[in-house]
């Protein structure tokens, strides 16, 4: 049997070239997600119940790149994260949150609190516009049993349909409101603007939006159970890509799933993975996908290696896959291992068109779970999916019971449960990630990715070169 020689991040570096690049702002780091997808920053947040839910997802779409909600949690919760995802900003709010005139207060709180939204339309019986209520009504209310239309403002200031975010903008502005809803000459709503909405529109000039300029999201799902359901429910909550999330993605169930979901929604972006062969990628190709995750086992909280003897390394993974994915025109994601913005560089140089993060990003503030101290060091925890923690937090999630224990012993873990420091805002770390990445494109004398992939260059390093490449030598601060 002939053994090739797999490679990772660590073994090999970008020989730098001459650049014409001046300012890291000459580079342009947009790239594909998937088919019919793009991004403006090549990172994706990955589908892992200590990383990525709603909150990640947006900050990861106004940055420019994109979060995937995971699949552990049921279908309803699942959507629900999809569509807060959605509502969190677009140019217009297109089913607002309304409440009856007739209500009490209480009940008006209440919704506004479980929806996360500062104020809503109150409607009358014909459920027309009649008023609105705020925050700041609620605060100064001081009877929670009166009702809405006791504490409402009826002076709405309103707009026909049609109005552009434009004119909304002055409107807001003019009339000193923060919101503006669109009534028609009836007199129902049919929509709403938000001046947070239209601050966010300036705020983030890089982020990834749909067709609606809402944030866009991806979801998983699994090859087993409710997979459709779960497909059907997220695609209703509008959700643009959805994620085929298998350990071993070269098997027969994920490509049944592939091609079961395709045929049911054929419309659909799909992304299926994880894959560490040409071989698995062609297979996923033929079945439909619109792109193919990479990575078997070089996740920072993996252990598939161990317990199974299975992976290839991450950098000979992309390689092989991407040399497919570029035949065929489909993206190629690099998922697990990446720790710095260099080896991100690297796996884009060899032809990944994104990067999927879980540790740099588990410890932000926008991923799900409580700041620990230990130490008098701040940490989050982050664990793999397959770790014993996540299956039997999964597991009680689903029946409402903690696993049994004969469970408990025939579960084999691929994962880890662990701890990353705490980092503080999602937005500093991207800045960081990309800022590095543009310079890492500099200095292969790259504007863009795609040239970055046609004109780099790896060399093969040894250890002398890799504690070369670390500081050496000195006591760092
Ligand atoms: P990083 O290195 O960014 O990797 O933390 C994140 C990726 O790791 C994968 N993942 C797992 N792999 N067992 C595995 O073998 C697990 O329990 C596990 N959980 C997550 C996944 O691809 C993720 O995006």
């Amino acid at each position: 049997m002939e053994i090739r020689e797999g490679l990772t991040f660590d073994d090999v570096l970008l020989v730098p070239k001459y650049s014409d690049v001046t300012t890291r702002s000459q580079t342009n780091l947009s790239t594909k997600l998937s088919r019919n997808i793009s991004l403006n920053i090549p990172f994706i947040s990955a589908n892992m119940d200590t990383v990525s839910e709603a909150s990640m997802a947006v900050a990861m779409a106004r940055a420019g790149g994109i979060g995937i909600i995971h699949r552990f949690l049921t279908i309803q919760e699942e959507s629900a994260q999809v569509l807060k995802v959605k509502r969190s900003s677009s140019v217009v709010i297109e089913n607002p949150y309304t409440i009856s005139m007739n209500s009490t207060v209480r009940k008006a709180y209440d919704y506004a609190d479980d929806m996360g939204v500062s104020g809503l339309l109150v409607l009358d019986d014909d459920n027309r516009l009649v008023g609105i209520v705020t925050d700041r009504d609620f605060l100064f209310c001081g009877d929670n049993d009166l009702r809405v239309s006791d504490i409402m403002t009826k002076d709405v200031v309103t707009t026909p349909p049609g109005t552009t975010a434009e004119d909304a903008k002055r409107m807001l502005r003019d009339n000193r409101v923060e919101k503006l809803p669109i009534v028609d000459s009836d007199g129902y709503v049919r929509g709403l603007f938000t001046s947070k909405d239209i601050t966010n529109m300036e705020n983030y000039p890089m982020a990834v939006k749909d067709a609606k300029g809402r944030p866009m999201v991806g979801a998983a799902v699994g090859v087993k159970g409710d997979f459709m359901e779960r497909a059907e429910a997220l695609l209703e909550a509008e959700v643009d890509v959805l994620v085929v999330d298998i350990a071993h993605g070269h098997s027969q169930n994920a490509i049944r799933t592939v091609k079961n979901i395709k045929k049911a929604f054929p419309d659909c972006e799909i992304i299926a993975g994880n894959v560490a062969t040409a071989a698995g990628t062609l297979d996923l190709i033929r079945a439909g996908v619109d792109a193919v995750k990479v990575g078997v086992g070089s996740g920072s909280i993996c252990i598939t290696r161990v317990i199974t003897g299975s992976g290839v390394p991450q950098l000979t993974a992309v390689m092989d896959c991407a040399r497919v994915g570029k035949e065929n025109d489909i993206p190629i994601i690099s998922d697990g291992g990446t720790r710095t913005s260099g080896d991100a560089t690297k796996a884009l140089a060899a032809g990944a068109s994104t990067v999927m993060l879980g540790s740099i990003l588990g410890g932000t503030d926008e991923s799900p779970g409580t700041v620990l101290t230990k130490n008098n060091k701040r940490y989050k925890v982050y664990r793999g999916m397959a770790s014993l923690a996540a299956s039997i937090g999964r597991k009680s999630k689903e029946t409402g019971m903690t696993a049994l224990e004969d469970d408990l012993n025939d579960y084999v873990a691929e994962g880890v449960e662990a701890m990353v420091p705490y980092k503080g805002s999602v937005t500093d770390i991207l800045k960081q990630l990309t800022g590095g990445v543009r310079s890492g494109l500099s200095y292969c004398g790259a504007h863009t990715i795609s040239a970055m992939q046609q004109e780099s260059e790896f060399i093969k390093i040894s250890r002398a070169g890799l504690a070369e490449s670390q500081p050496h030598d000195v006591s760092v601060m």
